[in-house]
């Protein structure tokens, strides 16, 4: 069965019966199914290391991580990461709220009054592009070719280090540029916030500088994109919840956090370090090891009726947002993307439901969602 269409039935049914698989394909790979055993791992920085955060095919020689904080372990990634926290706390987030209900609001008048559209192409996969392209200070009409190189990293780049490879460096190329474009005409956005870092008095190396701006890139964009569309696959398949939600809307917070859970699109990776136990199982040091943060969210150990999705759930402390230290970065910037993105789609477009099933196409790799989302829109016939 392909993963990422199948992934919950492959999650459950491994849960049960071989909570920590391995391959020996990726040069050595396990994958936890349960909510503990993954937990235990992204807690563990000593042993389990974020050198790497990607299963591919990759010799374990050539890994390092280029791309801080993501990819720092401590105590580098301490002050990797408290640098950044400035420009995505609650109140940075907040003001972005107008560009990105703007944002919606035109996508939305594109489809206009058609009576079908692709949720995921015409849709979802443009908010945080568009979003993030604002925030860094790069040209928003540059998306396309940031989600082909972000397609090619994510989704072709684990089976063909090469792809990954050219890739990597066309983005960081790219980056480059705007960065040194930036030197020249300080803004204030979120390359001019970079230059104007101290590290221990120091402005950031170019490596860590284009690095982070790289990551700031990647991070939010197949992400976010997947969590918008999972919810609206979610909405397309359950005229009860769709209804409700519509009548309701004050539900929606509750709701996103209930997609999020659900439908968490990001199963990250560490490099293992040491040999560690895990579920009674050692895991190999040179090896890899997923963290499937959303098959631990449907984990029944954790949660009650943690295969269904109940959009009023009242305790939900899921980890679509990883947990530890590296826990995301950016987890207020994609609530109020997801929130701002779904309730304008609702506002628009109360009644919708899926055109055709077997066109529905999920990603591959190790972000999760819909790619291919065709919706009839308007009252079910
Ligand atoms: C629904 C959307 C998103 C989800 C589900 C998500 C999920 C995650 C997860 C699971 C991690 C932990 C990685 C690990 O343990 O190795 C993470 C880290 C991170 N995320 Fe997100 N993310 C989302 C959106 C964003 C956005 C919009 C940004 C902003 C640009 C962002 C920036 C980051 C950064 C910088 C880190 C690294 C933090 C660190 O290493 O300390 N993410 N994210």
């Amino acid at each position: 069965m392909a993963w990422g269409q199948g992934a919950v039935s492959i999650w459950v049914d491994l849960r049960e019966r071989c909570p920590v698989a391995h391959t020996d394909r990726f040069h050595g790979a396990y994958l936890p199914t349960r909510y503990d055993d993954i937990a235990s791992i992204a807690y563990d920085t000593e042993n389990f290391s974020s050198r790497m955060v990607i299963v591919n095919e990759i010799p374990p020689a050539e890994i390092r991580g280029i791309a801080p904080p993501i990819t720092s372990d401590p105590p580098e990634h301490t002050i990797a990461r408290r640098i950044l926290l400035p420009a995505f706390a609650p109140r940075k987030i907040e003001a972005w709220i107008p560009a990105t209900r703007q944002i919606c609001r035109e996508l939305l008048d594109r489809i206009g009054d058609a009576d079908s559209c692709d949720a995921a192409v015409d849709y979802a996969q443009h908010v945080p592009v568009k979003v993030i392209a604002k925030m860094l200070g790069v040209p928003e009409a540059d998306g396309d070719q940031f989600r082909h190189w972000i397609h090619q990293l994510l989704e072709e780049g684990p089976g063909d280090p090469r792809i990954a490879a050219i890739a990597g460096k066309a983005l960081r190329d790219y980056l480059s540029d705007h960065v040194a474009r930036r030197r020249e005409e300080p803004a204030d956005d979120l390359l001019g916030f970079l230059l104007e870092l101290r590290f221990a008095g120091e402005p950031l190396s170019d490596r860590h500088l284009v690095g982070t701006a790289t990551l700031l890139l990647i991070a939010g964009i197949d992400t976010t994109w997947s969590s918008i569309g999972a919810a609206l696959w979610h909405l397309a398949n359950h005229d009860d919840d769709r209804r409700r939600l519509a009548a309701e809307p004050g539900l929606m917070t509750q709701a996103i956090e209930e997609f999020l859970r659900a439908y968490a699109p990001v199963t990250m990776a560490r490099y293992v370090v040491n040999d560690t136990e895990i579920g009674g199982v050692t895991m190999k040091a040179g090896q890899r090891v997923l963290l499937p943060f959303p098959a631990g969210n449907r984990d029944p150990r954790a949660f009650d009726r943690a295969d269904e999705v109940i959009i009023d759930r009242a305790e939900n402390r899921h980890y679509a947002f990883g947990l530890g230290i590296h826990r995301c970065l950016g987890s207020n910037l994609a609530r109020m993307e997801m929130q701002v993105a779904l309730e304008e789609w609702m506002h628009r477009h109360p009644d919708f439901h899926v055109a055709d099933a077997d066109a529905v196409r999920w990603s591959v790799g190790q972000i999760r969602g819909p790619r291919t989302l065709p919706l009839t829109l308007g009252v079910r016939p």
